[in-house]
């Protein structure tokens, strides 16, 4: 597979993302569907369903077996890809580069018809990979967990506690009802976005605010997400942050 590099990022620069076509073979794919057989299903036993008929679990890297999607991360493609699309971007790696993947489950399983969708917020990664492993095909609009994108609308922050401001004052309930007006959504190039299977959906999670539209209507999502590199990493609230959802991740698989 050969990618264009210019052409992935002025695409996600422009339009807020872009999907590429898979890099790996059909024995990976087997590989994928028995570990989705094998290793994930089995964990639904041990999850619950919220309030609102949703059952959600994720796990991350290492926290789980026999996981695939670390061949695909260590492949030469995967890393061609990445380290290119960063420094078009102008980002100099220096050390080995953090890659943080999360392999992440969404079902809703009674009908409530209440529509919780994610939290809009920024990742604490500047860019982010997602790569459908499972999900119901042809849902209606805004009850199959599209991606909501308000598309590379901040900078890189020039250090950690700046970048909390800007959280702060974003990721808040006040700051998320009035980014729904439907002027500012046209102003910020609104986008919802599906993956696709087969393909890799790639935006900038850090500079772009983003949540999840609600899964309804039983339907159910399974996602494998690489956040990858982490401009704050050595930052104190970064790795607190770090070790709550890994906790919080432990805590649903009871
Ligand atoms: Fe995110």
């Amino acid at each position: 597979m050969d990618y264009n590099y210019k052409e992935i990022c002025s695409k996600i620069e422009n339009e807020g993302y872009c999907l590429i076509d898979k890099f790996w073979d059909d024995t990976t794919d087997a590989e994928i569907d028995k570990f989705y057989e094998n290793s994930l299903k089995p964990l639904i036993k041990k999850t619950s369903i919220d309030k609102f008929g949703n059952r959600n679990f994720s796990v991350a890297d290492d926290e789980i077996k026999n996981n695939p999607f670390k061949s695909i991360k260590n492949s030469e493609h995967f890393q061609n890809l990445i380290t290119n699309i960063l420094k078009i971007n102008n980002i100099k790696i220096s050390k080995k580069l953090d890659i943080h993947n999360i392999i992440a489950f969404q079902k809703n399983e009674l009908n409530k018809n209440i529509n919780i969708s994610s939290n809009l917020h920024f990742d604490a990664f500047y860019l982010t990979i997602i790569i459908p492993i499972k999900k119901t095909k042809n849902t209606l609009p805004g009850r199959g967990g599209s991606l909501i994108l308000y598309p590379n609308i901040r900078g890189l922050a020039s250090n950690s506690i700046f970048n909390y401001t800007i959280k702060l004052f974003t990721q808040n309930f006040i700051f998320r009802k009035i980014i729904r007006n439907q002027f500012l959504k046209k102003y910020l190039n609104y986008k919802v976005v599906s993956s696709k299977e087969k393909k890799l959906l790639i935006f900038y999670g850090y500079k772009s605010l983003h949540g999840n539209e609600a899964i309804l209507d039983k339907n159910y999502k399974v996602h494998s997400i690489f956040h990858i590199y982490n401009p704050h990493k050595d930052s104190i609230i970064d790795k607190w942050i770090f070790k709550r959802n890994a906790n919080i991740r432990k805590n649903k698989l009871i």
